[in-house]
Formats: structure tokens, C-alpha cells, sequence
């Protein structure tokens, strides 16, 4: 298993390049099983969690096609996927496949809106609480879809196709929204989808499925009207930056210090991001060419921070922002509220010498004079990367073992931080 070596101490200088998001792509990809013709998506980010969905949707008879590099192309720029679900030639989604990673679960809409069934093993994915399905499977009923639930699978099926309707989400969820969109797109009659999440990847989606014919209005509000169509067509799409990534590095600048551009980053995505960085004291300026973040000479000071759906502090920045406020000049307290048990990080962070105490969904974070590297192991996704974050502070070598959650997020990461001016390693092996 692969692993990362960190000596800290070094600070940030130069340009990041922002992928693709992850959490945008997952969806788009999942769309295509909604029309038989070809949907193109450019700026696809090369990630283990992309990767994996391409062998699930494989399952189900779709072609995939990377694009090969063009000249001019570096790196850096993401993928264009020729995805075409022409024929489907299997409604189930089994176990082995869903269970390493849970947003694979959303294939049961669009499976289900076009084919009349599906077979979905109910989803794994990153260890944070339990994360149930009911308000998914909810939003399908609502549309007509007759729901069993049997030997861990979900059997979903529409024989008639499926009917608009109204959904009412009695809480904010990204994959409800998803799953709700997906479906309403190809149901006969309009459905309206109030307490939507507001994401910027609900809206990207959106997006999509409009250009493949759908109408769907409202989306980045808390209500979506969705007037079904009988078919949609192919179309191309270009993902869009990855929030999360850029909010990742921009703690990491904030926490080593020096002055990074993050290239392509949409500020408008990370507002609420954005502006506890700035407030915890580094500078956070937007250019025509993305987010600039700086930090010289000047301390951390603590910043009390509650996550929320968007445009609230995304809870997938948390971590990383715990990370950061273990170096802050005082006690910072942070709160999270969408899932339980997703602290982690916490007790690795401590073996950098972090202090934390925990009560129940606050975190309590006493700033310290030093960090000092240890061996750490990485947990999920999100707080893998806290980990790393912490290490570019900590005197002397942090290495993170079990990098491969890095991995289903992060592209290149010790790339984009190594360009920078970090001193970090991936050991093979
Ligand atoms: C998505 C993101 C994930 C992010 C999360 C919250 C992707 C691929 N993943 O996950 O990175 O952390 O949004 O912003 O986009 N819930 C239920 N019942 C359900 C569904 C959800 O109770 O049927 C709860 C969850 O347990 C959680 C809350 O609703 O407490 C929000 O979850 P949700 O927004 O659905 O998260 P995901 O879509 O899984």
C-alpha cells in the first residue's frame, strides 16, 4: 500500500492547477445511463473513485472512452469521457461493486426511469456514521416506484414508467436531490422537489441534464421544478472546479505559509470557505486566473466554524480546517452537523501533538506552538488529507500510511504540492 512522506516546515509558492470535482463528476457520469446516445464530459479528474464507476457502469453494458492526449495538453488538464449507455444490458448493481463507494448507489434512478427496475446493493463507502438511503428510496416512491428491500439489495421498480410527483425533504441531502432529479427528468408529468440541497454540483447536473433535454428549473435553490420528457439525447458538458480541492489547498497555503495561486478555482463556489480562511488570517484575493492565497509572517488566529449544506462551511472541509486551527493562537471550536462520528482525524492529528477535545458534534481545538511529525494512519477521505495539511507544519517527517482514500479524491496531490515547494514523497508499496 502506497504511503506518503511529508517533512514539514517548507512554505507554498507558485501555482496549483484545480481539478474537476469529484462530487460533480460521480453524478454526471451516473446521468449517462439516462439516454442511449453519447454524453461527452471534459475536465474529468483522473481519481480512484472515477476509476471504480467506470467499472460499475461498465457492469451494466456501458462503453467508456478516455480521450487520448492531445498535443498542447499537459497533465494537468482533466479527461474528456465518451460515455454511452447505448444498450443497457443489466439493471443490478451487486454488492461487490456499490460497497466501495457509496454515490454508485445513485445508478438506481436513472436505471429505474429508463428500464423499469433496478437492483441496487445498498452502499458503503467512506466510514463517517451511518449514512442511510430511506430519503433516496423516498424520493423514488414519491415518483412512483414500487421499492423492496431484499437480502441487502434494493429492488426498485416502475413498470409503467414513473409518474411526477411531489418530494419534500424533511433534511437537506445531496444524493436525495441527485436521486430525485435523475428520476424526475424521465417521468411522465412535472415534479417538484422543495428542501432541494443547493450545491453547486446539484447545479452542474442540472446543467447537463438540460443540454440531454430536460427541463428542469431552479436548481441552486430550495426548489427544483422538474417537467418530464420522454426521452433525452446526448450532449457535451464541462465539469466544474472542484470546491473541496480548493479549499483543501487553500487551508494548505494558509497553514505553511508563502502564496499560491489556485488556477480555474470559482470563489462563488466557496464563499463561506473562503471567508473563515481569510479570517483565520491569510489573504484571500480573486483573480481573472482563480483564488490567490497568501499567508506571510503573520500567526493563525482561531475561528469558530459550524458546517452546513451549501452555501453554509462544507462539511468536507472540516477536517482540514481542524488541521488547520491546531496551529492557531487560541481555542477554536468547531461544530459539525451533517454526519456523526466524522472526527476521526481527530485522534491522529493528536499524535502530531495536536490538541482536540471532543463532545459529541463540537470540536474543541487548542492552538499549539509546534507540530511534530509521527507515522499517522489515513481513515477517510477527507481526513487523510487533514493529515497532510497538519504535516506541512509539523517540524521534521510525517508519513501517511493507507493513502489509497487520498486517492479516490485528490489528484496528484503530492504533485500539486510538491511544484509548490513542499518536500513530499509517495512510496510505493
Ligand atoms: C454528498 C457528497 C459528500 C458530502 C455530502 C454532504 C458526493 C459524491 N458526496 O454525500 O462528499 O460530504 O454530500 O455535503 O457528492 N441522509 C439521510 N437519509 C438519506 C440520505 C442522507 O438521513 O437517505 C443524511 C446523511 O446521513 C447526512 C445528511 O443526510 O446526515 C446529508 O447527506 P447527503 O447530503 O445525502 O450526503 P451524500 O449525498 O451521501
Amino acid at each position: 500500500m502506497d504511503r506518503i512522506r511529508i517533512v514539514g516546515g517548507r512554505p507554498l509558492n507558485g501555482t496549483i492547477p484545480i481539478s474537476g470535482a469529484k462530487n460533480a463528476t460521480l453524478p454526471l457520469m451516473i446521468a449517462a445511463l439516462l439516454t442511449e446516445d453519447t454524453l461527452i464530459l471534459d475536465n474529468v479528474p483522473r481519481l480512484a473513485d472515477v476509476a471504480q464507476l467506470q467499472r460499475i457502469l461498465g457492469n451494466h453494458g456501458v462503453d467508456i472512452m478516455v480521450g487520448g492526449k492531445r498535443s498542447g495538453d499537459s497533465e494537468y488538464h482533466g479527461q474528456t469521457v465518451h460515455i454511452s449507455a447505448a444498450r443497457i444490458v443489466d439493471t443490478t448493481a451487486p454488492y461487490e461493486l456499490v460497497s466501495k463507494m457509496r454515490a454508485s448507489f445513485w445508478v438506481i434512478a436513472p436505471l429505474v426511469a429508463r428500464m423499469g427496475e433496478a437492483r441496487v446493493s445498498m452502499p458503503g463507502g467512506c466510514a463517517i456514521g451511518t449514512r442511510p438511503v430511506d430519503l433516496l428510496i423516498m424520493a423514488l416512491e414519491r415518483l412512483g416506484v414500487q421499492i423492496e428491500i431484499d437480502a441487502g439489495y434494493v429492488i426498485a421498480r416502475a413498470t409503467n414508467g414513473l409518474k411526477g410527483g411531489e418530494i419534500v425533504f424533511p433534511k437537506v441531502t445531496v444524493g436525495g436531490t441527485h436521486t430525485a432529479l435523475m428520476a424526475a427528468a424521465l417521468a411522465n408529468g412535472t415534479s417538484v422537489i422543495e428542501n432541494a440541497a443547493r450545491e453547486p454540483e446539484i447545479v452542474d447536473v442540472a446543467d447537463c441534464l438540460n443540454k440531454m433535454g430536460a427541463k428542469i428549473t431552479g436548481a441552486g435553490t430550495p426548489r427544483i421544478v422538474v417537467e418530464g420528457v420522454t426521452r433525452l439525447h446526448g450532449a457535451r458538458h464541462r465539469v466544474l472546479p472542484d470546491r473541496i480541492e480548493t479549499g483543501t489547498y487553500a487551508m494548505a497555503v494558509a497553514m505553511a505559509g508563502g502564496d499560491v495561486l489556485l488556477e480555474g478555482a470559482r470563489p462563488e463556489l466557496l464563499q463561506a470557505g473562503l471567508d473563515v480562511i481569510s479570517r483565520a488570517g491569510a489573504e484571500v484575493a480573486v483573480t481573472n486566473a482563480g483564488v490567490r492565497v497568501a499567508r506571510n509572517g503573520a500567526g493563525l488566529a482561531p475561528v469558530e466554524v459550524t458546517t452546513a449544506p451549501f452555501p453554509g462551511f462544507p462539511t468536507d472541509l472540516q477536517a482540514q480546517f481542524m488541521a488547520l486551527m491546531t496551529r492557531a493562537g487560541g481555542n477554536s471550536r468547531i461544530t459539525e452537523t451533517i454526519f456523526e462520528n466524522r472526527f476521526m482525524h481527530v485522534q491522529e492529528l493528536a499524535r502530531l501533538g495536536a490538541r482536540i477535545h471532543l463532545d459529541g458534534q463540537v470540536a474543541v481545538v487548542e492552538g499549539v506552538e509546534k507540530l511534530k511529525g509521527a507515522p499517522v494512519m489515513a481513515t477517510d477521505l477527507r481526513a487523510s488529507v487533514s493529515l497532510v495539511i497538519a504535516a506541512l507544519a509539523a517540524e521534521g517527517e510525517t508519513m501517511v500510511n493507507r493513502v489509497y482514500h487520498l486517492d479516490r479524491g485528490f489528484e496528484r496531490l503530492e504533485d500539486k504540492l510538491g511544484r509548490c515547494g513542499a518536500e513530499i514523497e509517495r512510496i510505493s508499496g
